[in-house]
């Protein structure tokens, strides 16, 4: 079904993922979410946005004891059944919906997700695409957790420092969520970003870095946020 095969490793782990252009391939924040990814036993894990089913099988091969993977993308879903499946990762039930729709009234101990944030005036494919100011998906998977969370449950989810990192710590107060930062990292502007640099630049939460070469990058934060009650 799938021609070629990638092996991802994470810490002790290593995931084999099949690798097709129609689904999103773990990149760096994948990756370093992934090795953000704390469990205790028992936990029920739900992973919003799945794409390859990577963050599922992580989650699973750490010891969740269920794990719940939605995507909008048919594409996604039956790839990470696939990708599930050759991980042995026989907890994972995969389901295709928009955002919380699959899980309409279930709670879950730990919410993963890696959102879509590319900012763009003009929509882009749905693994990538944001909304304007790149936080239209990041918003409702942050206010949503709010509904699908069993007291003192933990959502971790990255910000990327053109969308505005602040705005995220500022949801989570509001929500009523302590928060920690559980690790960071700096990318150069892909060829996208770069068409986009110029909007970029004038969304109001945006912001920049530039390396010693002068090339622009993105700060990706990981937080992990508890809800209080
Ligand atoms: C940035 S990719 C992350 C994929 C995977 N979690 C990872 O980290 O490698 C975002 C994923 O969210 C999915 N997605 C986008 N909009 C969605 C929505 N409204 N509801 C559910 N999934 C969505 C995309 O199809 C894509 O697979």
């Amino acid at each position: 079904m799938y021609r070629r095969l990638m092996t991802v490793k994470v810490g002790n782990l290593t995931i084999k993922l099949y690798d097709d252009k129609r689904v999103y391939r773990p990149l760096a924040v994948s990756k370093l979410i992934a090795s953000c990814i704390t469990l205790k036993g028992d936990e029920h894990v739900l992973d919003l946005g799945t794409g390859s089913g990577f963050l599922a099988i992580v989650a699973s091969k750490l010891g969740a004891r269920s794990c719940v993977a939605t995507d909008i993308s048919p594409d996604a879903v039956a790839m990470a059944k696939a990708n599930a499946e050759l991980n042995a990762a026989y907890n994972i039930d995969v389901r295709q919906g928009n955002l919380y729709e699959p899980v309409e009234d279930e709670y879950f101990d730990v919410i993963i997700s890696n959102p879509p944030m590319t900012p763009s005036p003009k929509p882009l494919k749905p693994e990538t695409y944001g909304g304007p100011d790149g936080r239209m998906v990041l918003n409702t998977v942050l206010k949503g957790a709010k509904e699908h969370l069993r007291p003192g449950g933990r959502l971790i989810i990255p910000t990327i420092s053109i969308v505005g990192i602040d705005i995220t710590t500022k949801t989570f107060v509001q929500l009523g969520m302590s928060y920690k930062c559980m690790g960071y990292i700096i990318v150069t502007f892909s060829k996208l970003l770069k068409n986009l640099e110029t909007y970029i630049a004038k969304l109001p939460n945006a912001s920049i870095v530039y390396d010693k070469y002068m090339r622009p990058c993105w700060t990706a934060v990981v937080f992990e946020a508890r809800l209080l009650s």
